[in-house]
Parts: C-alpha cells; structure tokens; sequence
C-alpha cells in the first residue's frame, strides 16, 4: 500500500479526512475533514497566522472577503480571460482530461504550461496519445476557465463566481484598510479562506481538490522603496533555488543562495519576496517538513500566471507524488490594483509625502463670461462647462500657437479665455503600490504535515505530529479502571481541561492499547493515573515519540505541559526519570 493510501486508511478510520459525499457516490475533487481533522486543519492555519500575520502585527492585518464575487471583479483581475486550462475530449466515449496531465503520463516532457492549445493538439497527435479509458480518438485542445460560475439572487444576469483566490478581496479593499491603519506602507492584507476551482481533472487526493482554503498575503509597498526593513533578520539564511533558466532547459538543479544573495543577484526581484520565502521554509519546518525536502522553482516567464512579473513555487517532497507545490511567492506589481481603478473608476492609489512640500506654479483657465454670454449666448454655460474640462497645459499652448482653441466648434480666442495662475504647495503625490504575494493551499500542507508525520514502529502507527498542531495535546488514562483510578483520572482531566489544554480522558481498554491509540493520533504526552498516584499525587508522564516516561507531582502538569507544547522545554525536564511500566 502506498503511503497516500495508508494515510488515507488511517483518516477514515480515526476521522482526519475522507472524499466527501459518499453515501451519493463522490464526487471527485471533495474533501470533508473529521473531528480531529477539522482540529489539525484549523491548527495548522492558526500558526500560518501566527508566523505571516500576527509576528507581524504593527503592519499586517487580517481582513475577511465573500467566496461569492460579481463579474466585474474577474473581468478586472483577468481571471475570466486567463484562469484557464487545456482540456481535451475523447470523441469516442466523451471522457475529458486535462491535456498537460495527459501528455506527462505518456511522454517524458516539461514546460508545457506556456504552449498553445494547438502546440498541445500537435504533441498529442505526434505521440500518439489516445483515450486512456476506452483508446478512442481524441479531439482538439480547448481551453476551459476554471471559475466556478453562479448566480446572485433571482436575477438572471447577475453573474457571480466563487473565488479562485482571496487576493481580489484585498485588492478591492486596499484603499480602506490603507486608510484606516493611518496610510502607511508597507501594508499587508491577509485573508484566511474557502476558495473554489473547477479542476478539470482532480487527482492526487488532497492534493487537487475543487474546494480549499487558502492563506494569502498582500504586501503592499513603494516601489519607490521597495526595501524590507525585516531582511537583515534572515538575510543568512538559505534558500534552495531552481533557477528559471534551468527550469526551462527541465533541468533539475537546486541551487544555494543565502537571502541576501538571491536578492543582490537578482535571483529574486524583490526584497519583500524574499524574506518572505525565508518566512516559509521557517513555516514548512514548524510543520515537520526539513529544509533539505524543501525546494523553489523560478517559473519561467512563459509559465507565469498573467498577473506575475516573478514567481517562486514552494515544493516539497512528497513519498507517493514527488515534488509538490506547497505555496506560490508572485511578485504582483502594480497590475491589480491598476485593473480595479481601471475597470471601477475608484481611485485606489497611495500618497506618497515628499519630504519637503514642493512648490507648483499651477494654471487655470475659465470663460470670460460677461464677453462668452453677449456672443454665444444660451451655448455659453456649455462652453464653460467644457473649457474648464479640459488640461489647462493643452488650453495655453493652443492659445499660444494659434491665438485661439477650439471648443464645441467655437474658436475662443484670448479675450474669451481667463488665464490665471496661482502658486500652490504640494505636499506629495498619488502612486500605486506594489505587491509582493505569499499564498498557501492548507489542504496540501495538511496531507504534507500527515505524511512527513507518519510512522511505523514495530507495526503500529505512531504520528509524530509536531507539538503545537497536534489536534489533542493530552491523554489521561487510568492504569486500570477500577480502585478508585478511573476517578484520580476524571479530576486529573478536568484539572488540564480548566487550564485550557485539548485533553482526552479515555478508560475502554488496557494500558497498552491506549497507548497506541494515542500514538496513532499523534497525542504527544500520556498520563497515566496509578496506585501510587493515589497515595502522593504523582502520574506518569509518556512521551509518544521516545516512550520514555517521568514522573511528575499533579498540581504542575498545567504549567510544565504548556511549556512542553510551546516547545520552551524538554520531555526530560518535565519530571523525574521513571521506567516501572517500561
Ligand atoms: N493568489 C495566488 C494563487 O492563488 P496558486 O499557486 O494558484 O496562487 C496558491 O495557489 C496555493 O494554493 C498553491 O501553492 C497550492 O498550495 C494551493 N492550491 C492551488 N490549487 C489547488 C488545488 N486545486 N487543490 C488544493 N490546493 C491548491
């Protein structure tokens, strides 16, 4: 059985996850998530929070968006024109697959994200590709958008889509939060949230799915300072690279560049970019995946999505799939946020402060409209209307040149025309900013944090969840139940309980088979309540990774547990050494 699989098993039974809608039949691409599962998932998103957002709480807020969007803003972001994949029919049996996917079962390929659908239509005829189900005859490629597309209320026309990121709801808000937090940048806007795509062909379990969550942050900046204050705190650290060039000739060559490097050899355009790949291989590890199974490739241009000028996919090894992206680092510019004042008419830009006010000559023009009235009559209030319309630049040099300007057929001429100029202090100017994205798949890192956790020991599942996510922190057992041990146990519980501890009482079964079930999923300390707890008031602490175990004194489990789950101290140095029940 493969390692998917096992976890897969595991899932159902101890209820992590499992395809939804079963009792219909499935539908591929769905995913429910069980009680410890919706636990893990929900841990898992809080320490994305906690590393992304809240560690950098003077600048970066957390805002929440609608799944539910109307046309307008994918019209904007270029979703509806470019979030597309290529599909491709078997004329025989009607089966449809995503082309690329297609072609990588059957021929040895790379770089096809960037090739046409008719470069697609000629691999697969080249190769000979037919339907992998029937063998029949396959059509042309076709593109197909992946926006998941609605309607809002009863109308007919109001066209809606589910999201396909969370960004566009930080885009359209940028101006508000911006000013709302004193107009200053850098700004970043995070969004934790359920986003849909119409994945032609779902495979991979967790891995593609139709629905997930995604953990997205737009960092907002000048361009005109596009530096980051927090590089120098991870400038030393290194980052495993797959530069574009290689990656286009589909050569496999993770290169080593410290932070600082990748950034003064412009491996990586931005610095904002940069420290925040730091940030994710920092993520990554929290989660139980080692730098050395972490990876970035530098997609080549031709493979960047249309709103990219960079971007850096996260990739992490996986036992069943190979390398896998985890999370994508874009450099956004300015594209979205000029789509949205484009397409709405909203002015979304920043201000930028000169440092000393400049001083302007500014030039203004009007009708003479005691002249204007006696000539043109009723026509001169439209005259006005349209002369002050206009540049008053284009007005002066026109009446310079000619002697007249031109407005509504009427030819004006200096007499007609009101020159002032004034001297105005500007104390800035309006820019759009720019954006550098970190954006991750929880569904991904939920499989990837299962897998790298998984273990066999002698036969049975231990799972190494790190401390701070595992779902359930604590189990307290009785030794055996009964001699007044299971109800030393219940106060035990409900002391860790008060303190705010996910705990676990459980009584059904020998020590030993409680044990395991605890490892199996990925309790990380044991408590055991035995005679001699009765008698001073001490447990047995176990740790699931080592089976070691200490005895402690019960009125300081609450202290040295949180301790222990925060990583601050030692299993070791929660007690004394205690080997009794081996
Ligand atoms: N806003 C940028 C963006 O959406 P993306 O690379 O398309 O970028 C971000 O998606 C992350 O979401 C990916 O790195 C991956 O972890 C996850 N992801 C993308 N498509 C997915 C799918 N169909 N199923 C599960 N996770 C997915």
């Amino acid at each position: 059985m493969g390692k998917y699989s096992k976890i897969l098993e595991l899932g159902k039974r101890r209820g992590f996850f499992w395809p939804s809608f079963e009792i219909y039949g499935g539908v591929s691409g769905y995913y429910d998530f069980g009680p410890l599962g919706a636990r893990l998932k929900r841990n898992i998103e809080d320490l994305w929070r906690e590393f992304f957002v809240e560690r950098h709480s003077e600048f970066i807020v957390e805002i929440e968006t609608p799944v539910i969007m109307p046309q307008p803003v994918f019209e904007a972001s270029g979703h509806l024109e470019h979030f597309t994949d290529y599909m491709v029919q078997c004329r025989k049996c009607g089966r449809i697959y995503r082309a690329d996917h297609l072609i990588e079962q059957h021929v040895e390929t790379s770089g096809l994200e960037g090739k046409s659908a008719e470069e697609l239509t000629s691999i697969i005829r080249e190769a000979g590709i037919k339907c992998p189900e029937c063998g029949g005859e396959l059509g042309n490629v076709r593109k197909f958008n992946l926006l998941m597309q609605t309607n809002i209320g009863p109308y007919k026309g109001s066209i809606g889509y589910g999201r396909p990121e969370a960004a566009q709801g930080m885009f359209i808000n940028f101006k508000r939060v911006y000013d709302q937090m004193g107009g200053r940048l850098p700004l970043g806007i995070a969004q934790i949230g359920r986003v849909m795509r119409n994945e032609i062909s779902p495979r991979q379990g967790l891995i593609r799915v139709r629905e997930f969550t995604i953990m997205e942050l737009e960092l907002f900046y000048d361009p005109k300072n596009p530096s980051c204050p927090l590089l120098s705190e991870v400038e030393n650290r290194e980052l495993k690279i797959v530069v574009a060039s290689d990656v286009e000739k589909g050569r496999w060559n993770p290169v080593k560049f410290t932070v600082r490097e990748a950034v003064e050899r412009g491996v990586i355009k931005t610095e904002w970019n940069a420290y925040f790949m730091a940030i994710a291989v920092e993520f990554l590890q929290a989660l139980g995946v080692p730098s050395e199974m972490q990876v970035f490739i530098d997609k080549p241009p031709a493979e960047l999505a249309h709103y990219s000028a960079q971007t850096f996919d996260q990739l992490v090894k996986l036992e069943d799939f190979g390398w896998v992206e985890v999370s994508g680092h874009a450099y956004r510019t300015d594209y979205d946020l000029y789509a949205h004042i484009k397409k709405s008419g909203v002015d979304l830009r920043a201000f930028r402060k000169f440092d000393k006010p400049i001083v302007k000559e500014r030039v203004k023009v009007r009708l003479n409209m005691s002249v204007a009235g006696r000539i043109f009559k009723g026509k001169a209030k439209m005259l006005r209307e349209e002369l002050s319309k206009m540049d008053p630049e284009d007005v002066m040099r026109a009446l310079e040149s000619n002697g007249w300007i031109e407005v509504l057929g009427e030819k004006l001429d200096r007499n007609l025309v009101i020159v002032e100029k004034t001297v105005e202090k500007v104390h800035g100017e309006r820019f759009i900013p720019h954006v550098a994205e970190p954006s991750f798949g929880a569904e991904r890192l939920f499989y990837v944090t299962l897998e790298y956790a998984y273990r066999e020991v002698d036969g049975r599942i231990v799972l190494s969840l790190p401390k701070r996510i595992a779902p359930i922190k604590v189990a307290v057992f009785p030794l055996v139940a009964r001699d007044g041990l299971p109800e030393k146990a219940r106060e035990v519980y409900s002391l860790l309980k008060r303190s705010g501890l996910e705990v676990v009482y459980d009584d059904t079964a020998f020590i030993g088979r409680l044990y395991a079930r605890a490892d199996e999923i990925g309790i990380p300390i044991a408590i055991t309540i035995d005679y001699d707890t009765l008698k001073d008031d001490t447990v047995t602490l176990r740790d699931r990774d080592t089976w070691r175990q200490v005895r402690t004194p019960i009125h300081k489990l609450p202290s040295l547990l949180r301790e222990y789950i925060e990583g601050r101290r030692g299993f070791e140095e929660l007690g004394t050494p205690f080997s009794k029940q081996g």
